[in-house]
């Protein structure tokens, strides 16, 4: 019996993910399923049955990759907030569940400081600024004085929930930022040296806020007007991209930091990736981003992140193992070395 794997519960919204690092911290890929509604947006409520229908299936899926057993597991972590509470308390409760049976350390983490985490073990960064673009978050943020503080976040939706509700409205399923992606690019090819004129969509910027919803109407109306879906999509990258890469490359100035982090699900894009290296390369700064299976939300970040906290003598009691569905990146003490 080696009790030396940390297990990490992911189930904030859409997937419920399994996953472990091992006593050094070395995430394992996780085991995880993601719900797709077959029409309208994501319900808490049938996520969360999904979630409850696809948890002995996955953990046992993950113990048999990694040929292990309950007993090589020494604590056990969940994502504690933000996020929807039907999601949360499921996650919540398989992690009570396998805390009191085997008798290990329970630890609720937030799930916005572990994208950040896992985004600097795997590349390696000291003291980022962090692009964190997500489904329901997006976020400029910067480590000082022992938090995550945020710079600069959408006053409105999260970039992906944007880029997903759009989709959704041409009839592309969930999740639909990878097919918007996929369209861009498509057309691009076909269109060489394609310009924005006739294409422009509102500028995102205010101050070092941003806001999507007015992008969003205004990409679709110009569907309304007759241009083509690729055409529009490309345009939607580009101006949603830039704005996230406007407000971070001014993180960036005005800390003096030099290195940029990207994490989240929209993280994965690579035009996204591409337009921060050309911002940090213009301005001597370095960008990163994790593998893109680190990106999305995985199990292995929350592993991760309660390794590291349950070092630095954090645990969480189970009287105080509530979800909390507003938990913020601000809110969560960095207790450990940045
Ligand atoms: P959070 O709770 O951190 O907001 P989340 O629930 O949104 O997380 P993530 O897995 O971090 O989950 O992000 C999912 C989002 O990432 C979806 O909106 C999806 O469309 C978007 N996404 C995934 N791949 C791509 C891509 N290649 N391009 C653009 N968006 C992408
Ligand atoms: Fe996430």
């Amino acid at each position: 019996m080696s009790r030396s794997w940390t297990l990490g519960i992911e189930s904030t919204a859409h997937t419920l993910s399994f996953g472990l690092v091992d006593a050094h911290g070395e995430p394992t890929a996780a085991s995880s399923s993601t719900v797709s509604p077959d029409e309208g947006g994501i319900h808490p409520r049938e996520a969360a049955d999904h979630h409850k229908d696809a948890a002995q299936r996955l953990l046992a899926q993950l113990l048999e990759d990694n040929s292990l057993s309950p007993s090589d597991l020494g604590a056990v972590a969940y994502s504690q907030g933000p996020g929807l509470g039907p999601c949360l308390r499921v996650g919540a409760a398989i992690a009570r569940g396998i805390s009191s049976r085997l008798d290990i350390p329970l630890i609720g983490v937030n799930h916005c400081v572990a994208h950040i985490e896992i985004g600097r073990q795997q590349c390696g960064c000291t003291d980022p600024i962090l692009l964190y673009v997500s489904g329901g978050n997006t976020q400029v943020i910067a480590h000082l004085d022992g938090r995550y503080r945020v710079l600069g976040e959408t006053l409105d939706i999260g970039i992906g929930n944007m880029l997903d509700k759009f989709a959704r409205a041409q009839g592309i399923p969930f999740p639909g930022g990878p097919v918007i992606e996929k369209l861009a690019k498509e057309w691009l090819a076909e269109n060489d040296g394609a310009s924005l004129e006739g294409l422009e969509l509102p500028f995102a910027v205010r101050g070092m806020d941003l806001a999507f919803s007015g992008v969003m109407t205004a990409a679709q109306r110009l569907l309304d007007h007759g241009a083509e879906l690729g055409a529009v999509c490309w345009s939607l990258q580009e101006h949603a991209f830039a704005a996230c890469v406007e407000i971070a490359e001014r993180a960036l100035a005005h800390t003096g930091k030099s290195e940029l982090l990207l994490g989240g699900g929209v993280a994965c894009n690579n035009r996204l990736r591409q337009m921060c290296q050309l911002m940090a390369g213009e301005r001597e700064a370095t960008s990163h981003a994790p593998p893109r299976m680190y990106c999305i939300d995985n199990g292995s970040m929350i592993a991760l992140l309660g390794m590291i906290e349950l070092r630095h003598g954090r645990r969480t009691e189970l009287s105080h193992s509530a979800v909390d569905q507003y938990l913020r990146t601000d809110q969560t003490p960095v207790t450990w070395p940045v």
